[in-house]
């Protein structure tokens, strides 16, 4: 059968190919971001229960009201931030909250200002609905915000600019200064921002998370999207959500009923039951562990010659590899698995040209043992 040429534009081919490589060789997966923590008890009890209790049917498409008000209360407690609850959608993931909030606002060939390197999600999401992305680099090893560099990117047809803050692949943590002249570019160009804030937990060196929701230029122009998958390591139980002005959600809610109904019913009630259960200790502990693993295998990388950007959040790591043979990312990332048992995820997968050439991701946050195995194993590159 012919494919449409929507398919053809998402293919999302490295982090796969790279597991495969990995498994062949029996190697350590960094390239795959899955969080290795414990599910906490009260995330867990709390599904199972509600399973019990027959929480087993279609929920409303904006997701169970316990839950978009312990999302409500996580902004006022964490950001001092004040929502009302219509203003929240539950979704599947928070990469099913992207997608509808790309379907309810953007039209094709509306273009989107990504700053690269760039997730790879937000990019092929943005194609697969015909938006058209437009890239603004951010240069290693302090990704550092270039105004001038936004400025010259915006076009007629510029709708939107997204932000992942803190940023996979970079690590970067954007400051409440760099979110205020975003802001106010953003509202000279009456653009819409999307601030993907997945990894606000995952803060180093004393890194403070600035939700775009609390920056005065920002608030009524932006559609903020996070989830659990992270936090509380349920990356198979999709479950993510987003904050947008209440008649926004009401749009985005119509496309969440069409695209997935609702997101899993128990599921919720276990992610409500962690939000209002856990104290601050689970938070800053997930912080100090992570901050722990980064340290150890960024040591390693600078022992093997390599030379990463440290990230101040997230988990990842991007690396420079010249260092490496091979005549591109591609080549260096199967030289790395060869000669070390690493997968990490080629450069190319975070920009749209072969800027990423010299680069490859590596993913940290692995159980500590294996992390340190990682560790060793990459020093032979040296
Ligand atoms: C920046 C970012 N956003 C979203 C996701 C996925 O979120 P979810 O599992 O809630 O769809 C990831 C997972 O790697 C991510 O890195």
């Amino acid at each position: 059968m012919r494919l449409s040429e929507r398919s053809g534009s998402i293919a999302q081919s490295e982090i796969r190919s790279m597991t495969r490589a990995c498994n062949a060789v029996g190697g350590i997966n960094m390239a795959q971001g899955v969080c290795d923590l414990e599910i906490p008890k009260e995330v867990i009890d709390g599904a199972k229960r509600a399973m019990d209790e027959g929480i087993n049917t279609y929920t409303p498409t904006e997701g169970l009201p316990r839950l978009r008000q312990a999302i409500t209360d996580k902004m006022k407690r964490f950001y001092d931030v004040a929502i009302e609850s219509n203003q929240v959608l539950v979704s599947d993931g928070a990469t099913g909250a992207f997608y509808t909030a790309c379907m309810a606002l953007l039209n094709p060939l509306d273009e989107v200002i990504l700053f690269e390197p760039y997730y790879g999600y937000h990019r092929s999401t943005l194609l697969s609905i015909g938006a058209v992305p437009t890239y603004v680099r951010l240069e290693a090893p302090q990704w550092n915000l270039d105004i001038t560099a936004l400025e010259a990117a915006v076009t007629s047809k510029t709708r939107a600019i997204v932000i992942c803050n803190p940023a996979n692949p970079s690590g970067k943590v954007f400051t409440r200064e760099e979110l205020e002249r975003i802001g106010t570019f953003a509202e000279s160009h009456d653009l819409i921002v999307f601030a993907n804030e997945m990894y606000e937990h995952f803060l180093y060196d004393g890194a403070v998370h600035v939700t775009a929701l609390s920056v005065p230029s920002l608030k009524n122009r932006c559609v903020v999207l996070s989830g659990f998958s992270k936090v509380f390591s349920i990356t198979g139980w999709r479950l993510g959500y987003a904050i947008a002005p209440a008649n926004v959600i009401e749009a985005m809610a119509q496309l969440n009923d069409l695209i997935y109904v609702c997101a899993p019913a128990p599921l919720q009630i276990g992610a409500a039951e962690g939000l209002e259960k856990l104290g601050d200790g689970y938070y800053a502990e997930l912080s100090r562990i992570h901050q722990h693993k980064r340290d150890i295998f960024c040591d390693a990388l600078r022992d093997a010659r390599l030379n990463p950007s440290v990230p101040n959040g997230a988990y990842y790591v991007m690396t420079d590899v010249s260092n490496v043979s091979g005549n591109d990312d591609f080549e260096k990332a199967m030289e790395i698995l060869e000669r070390t048992g690493i997968a990490s995820v080629p450069g190319r997968a975070f920009y749209h040209d072969d800027s990423g050439k010299n680069m490859v991701r590596f993913c940290y946050s692995k159980p500590l043992d294996v992390l340190e195995e990682a560790a060793e194993k990459i020093r032979k590159l040296r």
